[in-house]
């Protein structure tokens, strides 16, 4: 069944513990945290202390997704608080397999996530090493964005090449998805739906995820 991961950018900031705890309720899978540097996306979200702090109240696993320059400084940190999905863009690190290397023996599940406008065969001769890949159906930065259907393409592909080389191995989409994407995108093979504003933009957080499942 596919997973669902709130993204807590578009929740209330000014009641993070409240939100989480709502959100837990109300049948997410996954908490979803965007940690943006204002560099490699023009936009600053959080970093590792309050990752830190949501780790102890929060009873669903956390994915992070780092949409910062130099990924390769949190890594370990991020294994440590015991985060257990980490995506790295594969646009901001030019040794992928040693990064998916530290994440992994650090015993976080590894990701590389990917811009609207990069290939999906750029991470072809690694996709062995990951347990996720997470394609961006929006142009990272911000919440709220137009989903891109480009990214149905790019789930055949990796299904494919998956099958082809028998590869198990998970399917995030990230951006713009809600209640008329979310089908067709299970039937492409997407097994993670990242969500922001759709989940929180109404009051009934229960009845948004369910619509998406
Ligand atoms: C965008 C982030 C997404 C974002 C999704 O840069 O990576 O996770 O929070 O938000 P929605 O679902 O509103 O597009
Ligand atoms: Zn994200």
């Amino acid at each position: 069944m596919v997973k669902i991961a709130p993204s807590l950018l578009a929740s209330d900031f000014t009641k993070i513990a409240e939100e989480i705890k709502k959100i837990e309720k109300a049948g997410a899978d996954i908490l979803h945290l965007d940690v943006m540097d204002g560099h490699f996306v023009p936009n600053l979200t959080f970093g590792l202390p309050i990752i830190s702090q949501i780790k102890k109240i929060c009873s669903i696993p956390l994915d992070v997704h780092l949409m910062v320059t130099n990924p390769e400084d949190y890594l370990e940190d991020l294994c440590g608080i015991g985060v257990e999905y980490i995506s790295i863009h594969q646009e901001t690190v030019f040794h992928l397999h040693r990064q998916i290397t530290v994440i992994k023996s650090g015993k976080s599940k590894a990701g590389i996530a990917l811009n609207p406008a990069t290939n999906v065969e750029t991470i072809f001769p690694i996709l062995e090493y990951l347990d996720f890949v997470l394609l961006m159906s929006v142009n990272p930065g911000y919440g709220g964005q137009k989903f891109l259907p480009l990214v149905f393409d790019k789930i055949s592909k990796i299904k494919k090449y998956a099958n082809e080389h028998n590869i198990k191995i998970e399917i995030e989409i990230d951006g713009g998805v809600n209640n008329q994407n979310a089908p067709q995108l299970i039937k492409a093979g997407a097994t993670m739906l990242v969500a922001g504003s759709y989940v929180f933009k109404n009051a009934d957080y229960k009845k948004q995820i369910k619509s998406l499942r």
